[in-house]
């Protein structure tokens, strides 16, 4: 089936497309269950590879099965999104037959629906440094027609500042996020910077924040199957759908920090800081853009 491009468009003051608001009234209405674990991110952050990681601690040992039979992104549905043809991401979250359920969203804190907050649900989001999300999500959009088009790297690079993109600003986004900590105390932050140096430490403080406990082999085997090489080859955690040209772009592209500096000119690269500043003043959110 054809699939057609979609466009960007004001959704209550942030920049969405259709597949991710088409179902706004079902997703809203959404009934989060008290051991419900949302993992919520702005895109290109990170996501999959942390709802591969909550995967396999939660069922990696009960139902290995899993692992070669569902894809990831019916093991852990994505929330908003709806594209025709498709089970809805909210179907499938309500289907899911798994206790914990895993659920993922990118939507900014204010759309989040009201059940996870009143069920007081535990929160689980990644955090990338702007500029790696910007290559990233540019790449992305390259390659992935339920994306608007992106145009060439300077034009992305320009909306994507502007909050010009699907989710709108990353500034807003993940200013919300770590605001929200304050009060919310079931978040638990991570970055991806953090899983890049210490895969093995970031997932003691994901147990240990789930109140998991796993033996050093289980958690070494987790580490060893999230390894960027490994889930590259992972035929499960690579999404699968004619929307995509992995000609174009993989998937999994480079899973590294520091790409960015292979995309943005020393002007762009100034710009961008310039604007960071601005957006970006709360002193106790530091990104590192280089490990
Ligand atoms: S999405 O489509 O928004 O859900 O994308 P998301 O999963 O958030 O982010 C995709 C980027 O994460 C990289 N990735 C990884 N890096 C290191 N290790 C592992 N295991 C891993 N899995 C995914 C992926 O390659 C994308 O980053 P880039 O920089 O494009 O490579």
């Amino acid at each position: 089936m054809e699939v057609i491009q979609p466009t960007l468009f004001d959704f209550h003051g942030v920049s969405m497309s259709n597949y991710f608001v088409k179902n706004w009234d079902e997703v809203q209405n959404f009934k989060a269950r008290p051991d419900d674990i949302l993992i919520a991110t702005y895109p290109k952050t990170g996501t999959t590879w942390v709802c591969y990681m909550l995967d396999l601690l939660y069922f990696g040992q009960t139902c290995p099965e899993r692992q070669t039979s569902i894809p990831l992104d019916d093991r852990v549905p994505f929330l908003e999104y709806a594209k025709p043809s498709l089970q809805t991401g909210k179907d499938l979250a309500d289907r899911l037959p798994t206790t914990p359920r895993l659920i993922k969203t990118h939507l900014p804190l204010q759309f989040v629906p009201k059940s996870f907050w009143e069920q007081n649900v535990r929160i689980v989001n990644v955090f990338r440094n702007a500029k790696d999300t910007a290559v990233s999500y540019y790449h992305f959009c390259r390659m992935s027609k339920s994306m608007p088009d992106p145009g060439d790297w300077s034009t992305f690079l320009q909306n994507f500042m502007e909050g010009k993109v699907v989710y709108g600003s990353w500034h807003d986004h993940v200013n919300g996020w770590w605001e929200k900590k304050e009060t919310y105390p079931k978040i638990h932050p991570m970055f991806y910077e953090d899983l890049i140096q210490d895969t093995g430490r970031e997932i003691d403080k994901l147990c240990s924040f789930l109140g998991l406990s796993r033996s050093d082999e289980e958690k070494e085997r987790v580490m060893e199957a999230v390894h960027f090489d490994n889930m590259k080859k992972d035929e499960m955690a690579n999404p699968k759908t004619p929307a995509m040209d992995f000609k174009i772009s993989p998937f999994m592209r480079k899973g590294k920090v520091g790409d960015w500096k292979n995309h943005f000119s020393v002007a762009q690269s100034e710009q961008f800081d310039e604007d960071y500043k601005k957006k970006m003043t709360d002193v106790t959110l530091q990104f590192r853009t280089e490990i």
